[in-house]
């Protein structure tokens, strides 16, 4: 027989060899870690959807970001709980708010640590959106006022690097512009530039308690559908300032990773929301699969489909198992 084909499985015949060809690596490096802050005194309260995954008040903040540095991780995300929500979500950009302080507490005892604040207004308004409300509609540049406030205050607490998520357009040139003003034009904008409006989002609404009350976000979040759409996005944030991109959420959007990799020369950050997160701890709870191994195998997918960080509820189990594999 004289057959013509390709000995593929050459390199794939020991350990050695296949690490000497593998194209994508996980490191603990690429992760940031999200922390829920809340406000009140001896809160540790884990939240049902998201095993593992903590509402924390400040006199937790310390065990949580002692594991965090431990296992080496780097970078965190620090969303806010409040006690009050009102209609125009003024414990966002209050100086002394509960992510303000969460901000002030990390910095002083991990100085090192890179915080990026989330900067939204939903887990401070009552209604649960993510800008001021006129008639049942959410407005948008009145809206820009509020998150500028909120982006200059987190900076002044002492965020490294700010991060608006809530999808009013000429968010980022009105938070660099703000931030440019207010002297803190060296504090970085990571954009959660293209951010669908998802169903995988609904854990992380038990979490933050940041369920709309009425109606939905479709008038400013993505429609899932779209694809061309996002380079719109993407190529608006660049062009308003972004230092970072984020695509939002991961796992069903890997086309939309690699789309905005090839087209868009910034830093790339995924979202793996918690959806995806409590999925997987569902199954594994069920002992329907091997937690780890999938884990790794998703974190390694979001890499190699382009993005050069992830931001993940996992991090601190991936940070542990990438170290157990070493
Ligand atoms: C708020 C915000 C949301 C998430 C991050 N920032 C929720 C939303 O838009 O409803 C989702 C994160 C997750 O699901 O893990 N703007
Ligand atoms: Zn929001």
């Amino acid at each position: 027989m004289d057959l013509q084909f390709n000995r593929h499985r050459r390199l794939r015949q020991t350990a050695n060899m296949r690490s000497l060809v593998r194209e994508t690596h996980l490191h603990v490096d690429d992760f940031i870690y999200p922390i829920f802050v809340a406000e009140g005194n001896d809160i540790k309260r884990e939240i049902k959807s998201m095993p593992g995954i903590y509402n924390l008040s400040l006199d937790h903040l310390e065990e949580e970001m002692d594991e965090v540095v431990s296992l080496g991780i780097k970078s965190v995300l620090l969303f806010g709980i409040p006690l009050e929500k009102d209609d125009c979500g003024s414990q966002a950009y209050h100086d002394h708010g509960i992510v303000q302080e969460g901000i002030r507490f990390i910095k002083e005892k991990y100085p090192e640590v890179i915080i990026v604040a989330d900067t939204c207004l939903c887990e401070y308004t009552d209604h649960g959106h993510c800008g001021l409300i006129e008639n049942g509609e959410v407005l948008n540049d009145a809206s820009l006022e509020l998150l500028v406030q909120t982006a200059v205050s987190q900076a002044k607490a002492g965020a490294d690097i700010i991060a608006p998520s809530n999808m009013m357009d000429g968010f980022t040139a009105a938070i660099r512009a703000g931030l440019d003003e207010a002297g803190f034009e060296h504090i970085p904008v990571m954009s959660y530039a293209v951010k669908y409006s998802s169903a995988f989002y609904g854990p992380f609404r038990d979490a933050a308690g940041s369920t709309p009350q009425f109606g939905d976000r479709k008038s400013y979040q993505m429609d899932p559908a779209n694809r061309l759409e996002a380079m719109r996005e993407a190529e608006s944030d660049l062009m308003e300032g972004a230092d970072f991109l984020i695509v939002k959420p991961g796992l069903s959007y890997l086309d939309i990773v690699r789309d905005v990799k090839n087209n868009i020369n910034l830093p790339l950050v995924i979202y793996n929301v918690s959806g995806e997160y409590s999925m997987v701890k569902a199954a594994a709870a069920n002992g329907w699969i091997d937690e780890d191994r999938i884990v790794l195998e998703m974190l390694t997918g979001m890499k190699r489909a382009g993005c050069d960080l992830i931001i993940t509820y996992h991090a601190k189990d991936a940070a542990r198992w990438l170290r157990e594999q070493q």
